[in-house]
């Protein structure tokens, strides 16, 4: 992909432009995480420290969330996951939750071009009950437009909760047995694995959070089971491609045994 073909000028959105190459870092060839996972967290901290509502923190988080894209992009990343909405989420106030599911739907409806310019694919994880209709129909919509696309695949977990999608990858297996099409009475790693929300993706690499809390709040545990884990103080709307890009620094010069030992 030629980062010149793109026309910002021409899309009537903020735009998360690539950088200038010079600025691009030379991760050595192959070390880059393949998949990342994103922890957006701190959108309602720094709205708080400036006065503001806390979906103020959520608005100032969306040209970070693209600046990411984009220096994802640059650096190699092939899988990009971002935790956008949790199963939990739900526990916030209904005006909140309000928000953050409209302003899901018109994310993924203004920033569909721009990703598919991108060579982006978008994905979506998640559940599908009590989750907006029109949230899923734009990521339907995006899922369909931008199926082709293979620079990156973008995977949106809104109504995530890993617990709930290990339960689901259960249900489906039980069905299968209970269809006969699945034959034996045990359960391997690989049959769970594959009904997961995503099969084809990777096991994600490196899972990065800001804000500073050290959890990781129901986000892909069986995909991230051996994943580099990368707590970063910044706040969400704080961040950007630097913060990632420190991030897979790190991550590169990180020792990955796999329970194995290295001679
Ligand atoms: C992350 O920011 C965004 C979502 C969970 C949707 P928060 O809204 O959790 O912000 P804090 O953690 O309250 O600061
Ligand atoms: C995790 O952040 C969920 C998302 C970033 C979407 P939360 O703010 O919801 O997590 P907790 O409450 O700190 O565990
Ligand atoms: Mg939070």
């Amino acid at each position: 992909m030629s980062f010149e073909q793109v026309d910002y000028t021409s899309l009537d959105i903020p735009a998360a432009p690539f950088s200038d190459r010079s600025r691009i870092p030379e991760f050595p060839k192959g070390a880059v995480p393949q998949h990342v996972g994103v922890i957006m967290d701190g959108n309602g901290r720094w709205a708080k420290q400036r006065g503001l509502e806390r979906t103020k923190g959520h608005q100032a988080a969306e040209p970070v969330v693209f600046d990411t894209i984009a220096g994802a992009i640059e650096a190699g990343v092939r899988y990009l996951s971002l935790y956008t909405f949790s199963t939990e989420n739900w526990k916030r106030s209904p005006s909140e939750v309000r928000f953050l599911m409209g302003f899901s739907r018109d994310i993924i409806h203004r920033r569909v071009a721009q990703m598919d310019e991108w060579g982006v694919r978008v994905r979506w994880s998640g559940r599908r009950p009590k989750l907006w209709k029109s949230v899923i129909d734009e990521l339907d919509v995006a899922m369909e437009r931008t199926r082709n696309n293979s620079v990156i695949d973008v995977v949106f977990c809104i109504n995530y909760g890993g617990r709930a999608e290990i339960a689901d990858a259960a249900s489906a297996i039980a069905k299968e047995v209970a269809s006969g099409k699945i034959k034996g009475g045990r359960v391997t790693e690989k049959m769970i694995a594959e009904h997961l929300y995503n099969p084809d993706i990777p096991d994600c690499d490196l899972v990065i959070r800001t804000s500073g809390e050290q959890r990781t709040s129901n986000f892909l545990p069986w995909e991230a089971a051996y994943s580099e884990l990368d707590f970063v103080d910044e706040l969400f709307p704080d961040c950007g491609r630097d913060v990632l890009w420190r991030s897979i620094d790190d991550y590169i010069h990180r020792d990955r045994r796999f329970g194995g030992v290295k001679s």
